[in-house]
């Protein structure tokens, strides 16, 4: 079983201490790298993962601001707070979290987000950079996995990657990362004619779908390596994968377990993208 677990804790509590260390460095030369996010309304899940994301911040000696607004926050109040962070020095990433209230379109504040700031990845102009290979913010999940795959010793080059789940924050930036590996790629989706035969030709597969262990036994062939986005909270309160862990254990040569997988690794990423922003802005004059 040694080695076969992969320890998402333990990788991200490793890339927390090296950029705590490139931060001390870098605020000796005059530069703090500092966070912002802002969360609207009252949603439970999203006030922890910003709870979490404030507490990491200044556990690595960045500057935190949380700008916590009321669920009735108009659209144009929440631009004028995002104008307001783009132009502020002392920030260099700018994070809202999703899902927003509805009266706000979430694709209009994704795109009046500083690309500059984006450490979440998500403006199109990034999207696009992704897509066209060029350097650029990537979203912190996919980038996460990658970060883990590497750290874990698994080799992309010419191998199957089936990645189950299309979404813009994990399924097509996962693919585009991958692909830039020279993995083989194939996206699935809900609408995917039999599932089970595509992905069972994965060498590695990451499933992203947000269904409590639809991936099973039947899914994954003998020695595939699974990686589990999914976070799902289940009627006895626990946390759950999209990947049967149980099932797909004993078939799988690398598997990683929920929690302790994929999620610590997109805070560890959001870290060290804000800092990677950080230095871009002092080697510009901006910090
Ligand atoms: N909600 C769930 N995951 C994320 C994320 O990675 N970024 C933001 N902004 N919101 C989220």
């Amino acid at each position: 079983m040694d080695g076969k677990i992969i320890d998402g804790k333990e990788i991200s509590r490793q890339i927390k201490e090296e950029v705590g260390r490139e931060v001390e460095r870098l605020k000796q030369d005059g530069c703090t790298p500092g966070l912002a996010v802002i969360l609207v309304g009252n949603d439970p899940a999203s006030a922890s993962y910003v709870g979490s994301k404030e507490r990491t911040v200044k556990a690595l000696g960045m500057h935190s601001e949380v700008i916590r607004m009321a669920e009735e926050t108009s659209e144009s109040e929440l631009l004028g707070e995002i104008d307001r962070l783009n132009g502020d020095p002392a920030i260099h990433g700018i994070l809202v979290q999703l899902p927003l209230p509805k009266q706000i379109d979430e694709q209009r504040i994704i795109s009046a987000i500083s690309p500059d700031k984006d450490v979440d990845g998500f403006h199109p102009i990034n999207a696009g950079k992704l897509m066209a290979g060029l350097d650029a913010f990537v979203p912190c999940t996919p980038l996460g996995i990658m970060v883990m795959l590497e750290r874990s010793g698994v080799s992309l080059k010419g191998k199957h990657a089936v990645v189950v789940g299309r979404s813009n924050i994990v399924g097509k930036p996962m693919s585009m990362l991958l692909l830039q590996q020279d993995a083989t790629v194939t996206i699935c989706h809900s609408k995917t004619a039999d599932l089970p035969s595509v992905t069972k030709q994965a060498d590695i597969l990451v499933a992203a779908v947000g269904r409590e262990g639809m991936i099973n036994k039947e899914h994954v062939k003998d020695g595939a390596v699974v990686i589990d986005v999914g976070i799902n909270r289940g009627e006895d309160g626990k946390l759950r994968g999209d990947v049967d862990f149980d099932a797909v254990l004993p078939v799988a040569s690398k598997i990683t377990p929920v929690p302790g997988g994929v999620g610590p690794m997109t805070i560890a990423m959001l870290m060290s993208n804000t800092l990677e922003s950080a230095r871009r802005a002092f080697k510009e004059g901006r910090c």
